[in-house]
């Protein structure tokens, strides 16, 4: 639709380039040349209106592409996050606004046997696709196969399933997908941006990388690769590495300052860096460090993944190191632009990504 309107804006400048430029001629060039430029002008006007008449059809077309009428289901595995809520946010807003779909957001509680309650009754509503944040990543192929059975399309997002079961949509032609960001890609940034400081973490000198890590939730994908490629990003770097503690922090803020505080008790100076899954476990860690008067960025480190408002407002005012971007507009716009086109009967890719950027000062 876009595309057809800057076609037809594009013709029109073309004819009135045209006008301006025959206009020009007239003073300057000999008569017989403006046969040929009224010619040019009509063959122009002719595409604008051929190009016109495209639009218009588009238009007629377009409450079924628009999403206008149509009904989404989202189940967010719990409201209570942070991150997801940002998400959920501009997700509901972006499809309701930019395709006037009818949409209803539903709360999991972070019990897995809640939400199937939830995806069962948006199927006996009806609805045209399903967009999904399980609680447990590990009860996608169930879920698919449900969808699947009731002929709705599903759009996994934020937890990624096993590669498994993508390529299982793609041989059986399965009408699901998944939109996210690669885990292992925002650990590697954490870990760049330790190694981008003087001492590369190293802040005692003594050759080795003493860290601890609040882990989001063990059974997250995301969580798994943000603890692993942290810390690979150090040794591959040659850098040597020693975990003094690592504990679940289920991505939650009061339990990231829990943890911060207990290592802290327990390692006091070892600890030269503190890697949180994401900014809300980093946010805790930033109180428990501040209670015991180290110095950000002089005697400690401190990244997170996400870059929500109060992180990147820290990390500004030198009160954590650095962050991710964990880039939920990109993500919740993908997801809705892909679960319109599955709603609309497209064959879409088994996966989407988005990528994620590095914040520091
Ligand atoms: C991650 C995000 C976390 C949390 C989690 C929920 O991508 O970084 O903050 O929201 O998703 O699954």
């Amino acid at each position: 639709m876009k595309k057809v309107l800057a076609v037809v804006l594009a013709s029109m400048m073309v004819l009135s380039l045209a006008a301006c430029g025959g206009g020009d001629k007239k003073e300057t060039e000999a008569p017989k040349e403006t046969p040929k430029a009224t010619e040019a002008a009509k063959e122009t006007q002719a595409a604008t209106e051929a190009a016109k008449e495209t639009a218009e059809k588009a238009t007629e077309a377009a409450p079924a592409a628009n999403g206008e009428g149509l009904k989404i289901g989202v189940c967010i595995y719990k409201f209570d996050d942070n991150f997801m809520t940002l998400y959920r946010q501009e997700l509901q807003k972006y499809l309701e606004e930019t395709y006037g779909a009818e949409v209803t957001v539903v709360d999991g509680k972070g019990d897995q046997a809640e939400q199937t309650n939830q995806i069962d009754n948006f199927i006996s509503q009806g609805v045209d696709v399903l967009i999904l944040n399980l609680v447990q990543a590990s009860a996608t192929e169930t879920v698919a196969k449900t969808c699947a059975d009731a002929g709705i399309p599903a759009v996994f997002i934020n937890r990624e399933p096993d590669a498994t079961e993508l390529e299982r949509w793609e041989s059986e032609g399965v009408a699901a997908t998944y939109v996210g960001a690669d885990a292992r890609q925002s650990g590697t940034f954490q870990g760049e941006i330790i190694l981008d400081t003087p001492n590369k973490g190293d802040i005692n000198g003594d050759g080795k990388v003493s860290y601890i890590m609040l882990i989001g939730d063990p059974e997250n994908v995301d969580a798994q690769y943000r603890t692993e490629f942290s810390v690979k990003a150090l040794t591959d770097a040659g850098m040597e590495v020693e975990e003094l503690f690592a504990q679940r922090g289920d991505w939650d803020q009061a339990k990231g300052q829990e943890l911060t505080a207990n290592a802290l008790a327990q390692f006091g100076d070892q600890i030269e860096v503190v890697f949180a899954n994401n900014d809300a476990m980093a946010l805790g860690a930033i109180e428990a460090i501040e209670a015991e008067d180290r110095k950000m960025n002089e005697d400690i480190y401190l990244v997170g993944v996400d870059a929500l408002d109060e992180a990147t407002a820290a990390i500004a005012d030198g009160r954590m190191t650095g962050t991710v971007l964990n880039d939920h507009m990109g993500q919740s716009h993908t997801a809705a632009d892909v679960a319109i086109k599955m709603a609309n009967g497209e064959k879409v890719d088994t996966k989407y990504t988005v990528d994620y950027v590095k914040v520091t000062e």
